[in-house]
C-alpha cells in the first residue's frame, strides 16, 4: 500500500470513528483505533517536510473533512523541539510514525491565591504509539526527546485548515511540586 493509499484509508475509517455521536472521550478512543490500524509511515510526507526548520516544530495538513468533522495533520520535530504549555480546542489523538516525543501532563491550580500548575505525570511515546485524549483537562507539553527527527500523525476534532492550530490556550505559568 502507498503512502497516499494508506492516508485514504486512514481517512475512511476515521470519518466513521468521528462520526459516530458519543462523548468527545469516547470519540478519541475510537479515532485511536483507527491510527493505531492504519498509522501512516513518513513517506506521507515529502524529504523537504521532513527536514524540519531549525526554528520550531512544523505542521503540515495532510487532511481536513470538507464539512470540518476532524483534521489530519503531520509534526516533524527536530531533536529538543517542543511545544509551549498548552491545552486544545477539541478532541486529539497522537501516532508516532518516529523518534520519540515526551509528554509531560500538568494541572492547574491556585497556589497562595495565584494560578500554578502541578505536573502531573511523565509519558514517553516510541514510534509506533497512539495516544488520544479529550478537553478539558488535557494541559500538556510535549517535547522531541530523541536524538533524530520526530515524526507524529495528530487528528483533531476541528478544521485545522479555518483555525489555523488545534492550541486553545497557553499557559506560561510557574510549575510547582505537587502538595503532600
Ligand atoms: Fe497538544
Amino acid at each position: 500500500m502507498t503512502a497516499a493509499q494508506r492516508l485514504t484509508t486512514l481517512v475512511e475509517h476515521v470519518r466513521a470513528a468521528a462520526g459516530r455521536v458519543c462523548p468527545p472521550e469516547r470519540t478519541a478512543s475510537l479515532v485511536g483505533e483507527a491510527l493505531r490500524a492504519y498509522l501512516p509511515t513518513r513517506d506521507v510526507l515529502t524529504p523537504a517536510q521532513l527536514a524540519g526548520d531549525p526554528d520550531s516544530y512544523t505542521q503540515h495538513i495532510l487532511h481536513v473533512e470538507p464539512d470540518g468533522l476532524f483534521s489530519i495533520v503531520a509534526l516533524v520535530w527536530l531533536p529538543g523541539q517542543a511545544t509551549p504549555i498548552h491545552d486544545h480546542l477539541c478532541w486529539c489523538v497522537v501516532g508516532v510514525v518516529e523518534g520519540v516525543e515526551s509528554e509531560v501532563r500538568y494541572r492547574l491550580t491556585e497556589r497562595d491565591g495565584r494560578a500554578c500548575l502541578v505536573e502531573d505525570g511523565v509519558v514517553e511515546n516510541p514510534s509506533g504509539s497512539v495516544c488520544g485524549f479529550a478537553p478539558p483537562g488535557d494541559i500538556h507539553r510535549v517535547r522531541n526527546v530523541g536524538t533524530g527527527t520526530a515524526v507524529s500523525i495528530h487528528v483533531y476534532g476541528a478544521d485545522i485548515s479555518r483555525v489555523g492550530t488545534s492550541i486553545r490556550r497557553r499557559y506560561d505559568l510557574p510549575a510547582v511540586p505537587a502538595l503532600r
